[in-house]
């Protein structure tokens, strides 16, 4: 009896961003977005501001941004998860929230701290299965759909802060 071929794992990777990935970060920003990973890159490039990017199979399929800037209101903070939509349910986000913690910590931080809309039906659970608890602060939001590219969603969201201590393991 033949015995079914097994598929293949995709290859994550995740890494800090260099100025070489410009085109790979903007190729994959939608209508909405155009333009802002060239700024997160020139963020990164004046420090305390970190994007990472990651990879399926070598390709630029995802990002995140951990900002630690002194202006931001919770620091260290992750901001704008995304992962592309043909390449989720593959660990790409997890793996990039861990890689954006191990980052934290050997920044020197304790704590990371992240908000999110209430009604994110892939992000709460994907931060609840690595231990962030809401904190029971809110604050208003950019209208998530913007992000992900898609219509819907509240003109004026609010977001729960939610924190994960980086010293328990
Ligand atoms: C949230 C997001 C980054 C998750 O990325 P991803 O690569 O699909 O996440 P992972 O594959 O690492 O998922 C890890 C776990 O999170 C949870 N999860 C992820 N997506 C989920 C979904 N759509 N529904 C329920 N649980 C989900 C699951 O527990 C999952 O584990 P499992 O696949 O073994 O069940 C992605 O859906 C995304 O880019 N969404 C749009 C932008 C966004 O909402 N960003 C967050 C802003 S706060």
């Amino acid at each position: 009896m033949a015995i079914p071929a097994q598929e293949a794992q995709p290859r994550l990777d995740v890494r800090l961003a260099t100025a070489d990935d410009r085109a790979a970060l903007e190729a994959n920003e939608t209508s909405k977005t155009a333009g802002l990973s060239a700024a997160y890159l020139d963020l990164q490039a004046e420090g305390d501001f970190y994007v990472v990017v990651g990879l399926v199979d070598g390709q630029v399929r995802g990002r995140v941004i951990l900002d630690c800037r002194p202006t931001t209101e919770l620091v260290p903070e992750m901001k704008l998860l995304w992962v592309v939509p043909d390449a989720r349910r593959q660990g790409l986000g997890a793996a990039l929230t861990s890689y954006l913690e191990r980052l934290a910590t050997k920044l020197g931080y304790n704590e990371i701290f992240l908000g999110v809309t209430p009604d994110n039906p892939a992000a709460i659970p994907l931060y609840i299965s690595l231990d962030y608890t809401p904190t029971g602060a809110h604050r208003s939001a950019v209208n998530l759909s913007v992000i992900d590219g898609e219509n819907g969603g509240t003109d004026e969201p609010t977001e729960a802060i939610y924190r994960k201590s980086l010293t328990v393991r």
